[in-house]
C-alpha cells in the first residue's frame, strides 16, 4: 500500500508535533493524532509495536518493563543508499559498513545524534529510563521522544505505555494502579488518540483492563482497535473467533488477532523477519484462521492502523488549523503589547516565530482541500 499525499498529511503532523514539543506545553491544547498501546503489564503491547515497526529496539520481557511513555515517531522514507551487494554504498564509494544506512533513530534529548544501531537505541531507552526512574521498578509520566526513519515502515506516530498493574513491586508507591492508570488518561482520554487495546489471547476477554479501560473515554468504540496477542499460546481447540466476529464485546473497529515472539524467542534473539514469517505460517495453517488469514497478523494490522490515522487526520485537520489559526492571533496580539518582534525573548516570540515558519512550510497542505485527500492513491 502506497501512502500517496496522505503521507504528506503525516508527516505535517509529525513536524507539528516536534515543534510543540520543541517549544514547550504552551500549545498542547492542540491535539494531534497518534497511536497509544493500552494493557496489561506483560500483555504484548511493546512487542506488537516493535512488530509494527519491524525492528528489534524496545525493551521487552516478563515484568514491568516499560516505565515511561516512549513517543515513537515512524518516517517512511525511501531507501537514498544502493544496497545492491548486500551492503551500504557510501558517497566515497566504499562498501565496507554492516549497518543499513537507510534506517536509523534519533533521540530528541540528544540532538543531532544518529543512532544505525538500533541495539544502542534499546541500550538508550533503558539508559534514560533508569536515568528518570531509578533502576527498581520506579514509573514516571515524562515520555522518551524517539523518531525511525525507515525505508521498511508506514509513516505513524505511537505510544508505547506503561502496563496496568495493581500491586506495587520494587520502588514504586502504594497507589501504583492509581498513578498509572493516571498516566495513561493522560494520553488516551484525548479525542486525536487512537486506542490499541491489548489483551492476550490466553486470557479473559471480559476481564482486560485495557478494554475497559478503553470504554470509558470512548464509549463509542470509534478509535479503539482491538488486538488479541499470543494466540498461539492458547488451549488446543480454543481460537478468537468468536471475538473477531464481534460476538464477545464487540467493537466498531474490530480485533486483530497476531503471534509475537515468546520470551525463548527473545532470550535467543530470534530475527524479528523469521518471527513475522512464522506469524504467517501459524494464520494460514491453522484451522481456524486459514481462511480469513489475510486479516490476521501485524502486517493486517499496520495498514488498518495507517488507514485509520489517515481518515482520523483528514477529520480533525480543519480543526487544528482553526486552532493554530487561534494560536497565532493570541500571540500576535502579545506581541503587539510587547511592542513588536525585534529584539524580544518572551516565550510567546519563539512560540510564534516557531509556528510561524512552520505554518509557512507547509502552507499549501494546512490551507490545501483537505476533500482532495486520498486513502488509497
Ligand atoms: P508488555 O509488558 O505489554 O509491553 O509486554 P512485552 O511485549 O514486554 O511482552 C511480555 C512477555 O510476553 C514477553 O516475554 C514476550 O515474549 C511475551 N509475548 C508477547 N506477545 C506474545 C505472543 O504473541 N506469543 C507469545 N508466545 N509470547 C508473547
Ligand atoms: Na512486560
Ligand atoms: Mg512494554
Amino acid at each position: 500500500m502506497s501512502t500517496g499525499l496522505g503521507q504528506e498529511i503525516v508527516a505535517v503532523i509529525n513536524k507539528l508535533q516536534d515543534v510543540f514539543t520543541a517549544v514547550g506545553s504552551s500549545a498542547s491544547s492542540i491535539d494531534l493524532p497518534q497511536i497509544c498501546v493500552l494493557g496489561s503489564q506483560s500483555s504484548g503491547k511493546s512487542s506488537v509495536l516493535e512488530n509494527i515497526v519491524g525492528r528489534d529496539f524496545l525493551p521487552r520481557g516478563t515484568g514491568i518493563v516499560t516505565r515511561r511513555p516512549l513517543v515513537l515517531q515512524l518516517i517512511h522514507r525511501p531507501a537514498t543508499v544502493s544496497k545492491e551487494n548486500g551492503s551500504a554504498v557510501q558517497a566515497n564509494g566504499s562498501t565496507d559498513k554492516a549497518v543499513n544506512e537507510n534506517e536509523w533513530g534519533e533521540f530528541l534529548h540528544l540532538p543531532g545524534e544518529k543512532f544505525y544501531d538500533f541495539h544502542k537505541i534499546r541500550a538508550e531507552i533503558v539508559r534514560d529510563t533508569e536515568a528518570k526512574t531509578g533502576k527498581n521498578a520506579g514509573i514516571s509520566p515524562q515520555p522518551i521522544n524517539l523518531r525511525i526513519f525507515s525505508p521498511n515502515v508506514l509513516t505513524l506516530t505511537l505510544v508505547d505505555l506503561p502496563g496496568l498493574t495493581k500491586v506495587p513491586v520494587g520502588d514504586q508507591p502504594k497507589d501504583i494502579e492509581k498513578q498509572i492508570k493516571d498516566m495513561l488518561l493522560k494520553y488516551i482520554s484525548r479525542p486525536a488518540c487512537i486506542i490499541l487495546a491489548v489483551t492476550g489471547a490466553n486470557t479473559d476477554l471480559a476481564n482486560s483492563d485495557g478494554l475497559k479501560l478503553a470504554r470509558d473515554v470512548d464509549p463509542e468504540g470509534t478509535r479503539t482497535i482491538g488486538v488479541l496477542t499470543k494466540v498461539d499460546l492458547m488451549d488446543q481447540g480454543t481460537d478468537v473467533v468468536d471475538i473477531l466476529a464481534g460476538r464477545v464485546i464487540p467493537l466498531r473497529l474490530g480485533y486483530v488477532p497476531v503471534v509475537n515472539r515468546g520470551q525463548r524467542d527473545i532470550d535467543s534473539s530470534r530475527p524479528i523477519s523469521a518471527a513475522l514469517e512464522s506469524e504467517r505460517q501459524f494464520f494460514e495453517n491453522h484451522m481456524s484462521y486459514k481462511t480469513k488469514a489475510q486479516y490476521c497478523g501485524t502486517p493486517f494490522l499496520a495498514r488498518k492502523l495507517n488507514m485509520i490515522l489517515m481518515q482520523h487526520i483528514r477529520a480533525t485537520l480543519p480543526d487544528i488549523k482553526a486552532r493554530i489559526t487561534q494560536q497565532l492571533q493570541k500571540y500576535n496580539q502579545e506581541l503587539q503589547s510587547l511592542g513588536g518582534p525585534v529584539g524580544d525573548v518572551s516565550s510567546g516570540n519563539v512560540v510564534l516565530s516557531v509556528i510561524t515558519e512552520f505554518t509557512n512550510e507547509f502552507r499549501t497542505v494546512i490551507d490545501g482541500n483537505t476533500n482532495d485527500l486520498s486513502l488509497n492513491e
